[in-house]
């Protein structure tokens, strides 16, 4: 199966660490061209040595993934340094702050939103031409979260982008189907790593000034970073996930899920909206709609 990637190249966003370099190191051991893109420029330069020195070819490029023009430059760069590109690996991505819904600034919901969605949008529709020119076809790989399967109370931004990020790659699989760019999911449960110190990852443009009337509870706020943190702290390894990555591609899977444990969850949302369409098709309103149907066939 190695042969699939051997030669090829990705580009990983947010790849200078976490589950970004973990996926770096896996693709590059599976004989990838590995281009590394991440906002912090200090851990993106470690993680280029790392890589350089476990002998990989890799290439490290600054990416705010909320500026498409700096998308535009990265993928130029991987074009140059290693002629094509095949993969995306759409994985930069941010936590947000945890907390009640009347308590989340609107400066909070845009960062998580650019970077979250927009972020995913930009990096596909930059990588998709390049992918397309050679037609050798490749992958799109968004990762996105279980959040993204289910609402999470207190975190509603993040859940709204991540089931944003399902959705885009529910509709570009069939979309780039015909072109063989394989389009998927990554759905991971908790994953440790620095996600819940993503305020370190937040840009001068989205800080806020708190208002008067707002007064921030720093205790509280604090109590919510500590108990995201124990989740996160709870999680699998990100080597184990982008291993689970590799094999989930392999058989050609669109959802990828590294914890079957949360079955449940995707369960319990698939019964309450079967249970709804019960009640549609037995409402007095609409339930004709069904029997037009029929009758127009
Ligand atoms: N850790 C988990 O439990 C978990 C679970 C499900 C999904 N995820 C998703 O996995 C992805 C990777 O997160 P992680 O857990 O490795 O977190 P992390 O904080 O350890 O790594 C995120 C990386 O993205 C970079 N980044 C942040 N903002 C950026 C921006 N604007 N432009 C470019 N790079 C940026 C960071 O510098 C960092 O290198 C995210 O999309 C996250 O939502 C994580």
């Amino acid at each position: 199966m190695n042969d699939n990637y051997a030669g090829k190249t990705t580009l990983i966003s947010g790849g200078a660490g976490g589950i970004g370099l973990a996926l770096a190191k896996e693709f590059g051991s599976l004989g990838m061209n590995v281009v590394i893109a991440d906002i912090d420029m200090v851990a993106l330069g470690t993680a280029e040595n790392e890589l350089k020195e476990a002998g990989l070819n890799v290439l490290a490029c600054q990416l705010d993934v909320t500026d498409y023009q700096q998308w535009e430059q990265c993928i130029a760069a991987a074009q140059k340094e290693f002629g094509k590109l095949h993969m995306v690996v759409n994985n930069a991505g941010v936590g947000g702050i945890p907390g009640k819904i009347e308590d989340t600034d609107h400066a909070t919901w845009r960062w998580v939103i650019d970077v979250n969605l927009m972020g995913v949008l930009y990096g596909t529709q930059a990588a998709t031409p390049a992918i397309k020119a050679h037609g050798e076809g490749g992958w799109i790989i968004n990762v996105a979260s279980m959040a993204g399967m289910m609402g999470v109370p207190y975190s509603s931004a993040y859940a709204a982008t991540k089931a944003a990020v399902v959705s885009m790659t529910e509709s570009w699989a069939v979309e780039l189907k015909p072109h063989n760019i394989h389009v998927s999911a990554l759905c991971p449960a908790f994953v440790k790593t620095r996600i819940h110190e993503s305020l370190r990852n937040k840009q001068e443009k989205y800080q806020t000034v708190p208002s008067k009337e707002k007064v921030i509870d720093k205790e509280k706020l604090k109590k919510n970073f500590n108990a995201a943190a124990a989740l996160v702290e709870s999680g699998i390894s990100t080597e184990l996930l982008a291993k689970r990555v590799v094999e989930a591609l392999n058989s050609g899977q669109q959802y990828i899920f590294s914890h079957p444990n949360y079955r449940q969850a995707t369960s319990y949302r698939a019964a309450l909206i079967d249970g709804a369409f019960d009640d549609a098709q037995q409402s007095e309103l609409v339930k004709h709609l069904i029997d037009d149907e029929i009758a127009s066939l």
